[in-house]
């Protein structure tokens, strides 16, 4: 089967750019209820695409309302085989400093209380998938490859840690995690690593650090900050996920 890239977007990425022609909005009934937003599906400079807002259309899905398993069924179903996540998280690594944006290799799921899996008996089907290493790597080194030759600075490895928001960590919380080996912290990793895993398709995530986490500076984090460095990176993960596609393709 030919391949299908989607891009699901995060904090910030609701749209690709005015470049995206788009043949269909699809809203897709799956069994687990429905997406986010409709599945856009059109061509990105000379690429078939699909993108998907995981917050919504106008970012008012919260990260633990999310319904992952619709997302990712819906884009399995119309034969999605790879998918580029973007995700905002915030930095306990000195590397992963606001603005950075890195290809996590590694995740640790903190998360309670979301439908995570496929596999929960009710089909009768139970199975175990391996998770150790949580990304794609051909797409991971896919993504690498497509930033070196744009000249992107990108953070190779890390380790994601999920947490349920929406609140934003304690410190002592941010200490712990740091000591788990967590590199960079967010609320949407998870489960929607684990469901494309399930799902057997091809997932890698790129994260854009959009502040320091709770208690390494010696202030309180905002709003008006987060969104001020969102709206500086997130042209270039669309320009790396363009990189990506291009070269891809080829
Ligand atoms: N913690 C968790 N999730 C986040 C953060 C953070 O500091 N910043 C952006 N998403």
């Amino acid at each position: 089967m030919a391949e299908l890239y989607a891009v699901i977007g995060g904090s910030g990425l609701y749209t690709l750019d005015e470049q995206f022609e788009i043949e269909t909005a699809r809203q897709i009934q799956t069994p687990y209820g429905s997406t986010s937003a409709e599945l856009q599906i059109g061509d990105w400079q000379g690429h078939r695409v699909v993108f998907l807002p995981r917050h919504g259309a106008s970012h008012q899905i919260p990260p633990h309302k999310i319904n992952y398993r619709a997302n990712l069924w819906a884009l399995q179903s119309i034969g999605v085989s790879h998918i580029i996540a973007a995700n905002a998280v915030g930095g306990i690594d000195p590397r992963y400093q606001p603005l950075a944006l890195g290809l996590p290799d590694q995740i640790i799921d903190y998360t309670s209380n979301r439908e995570h899996t496929f596999f929960d008996g009710e089909s009768g089907e139970v199975e175990h998938v391996d998770f150790t290493r949580p990304y794609s790597q051909p797409l991971r080194e896919a993504i690498m490859r497509a930033a070196s030759k744009g000249h992107i600075d990108l953070i190779d490895g890390g380790t994601y840690g999920c947490t349920n928001g929406p609140r934003l960590e304690t410190a002592a919380e941010i200490k712990k995690f740091r000591i788990d080996g967590c590199s960079i912290v967010g609320m949407t990793g998870m489960p929607e690593a684990a469901l494309a895993r399930e799902l057997g398709l091809e997932y890698a995530s790129i994260v854009l650090v959009v502040n320091w986490c709770a208690g390494i500076e010696d202030k309180a984090i905002t709003m008006d900050e987060i969104t001020k460095v969102l709206n500086q990176g997130v042209d270039t993960i669309r320009q790396l996920v363009s990189d990506t596609l291009s070269r891809i393709d080829q």
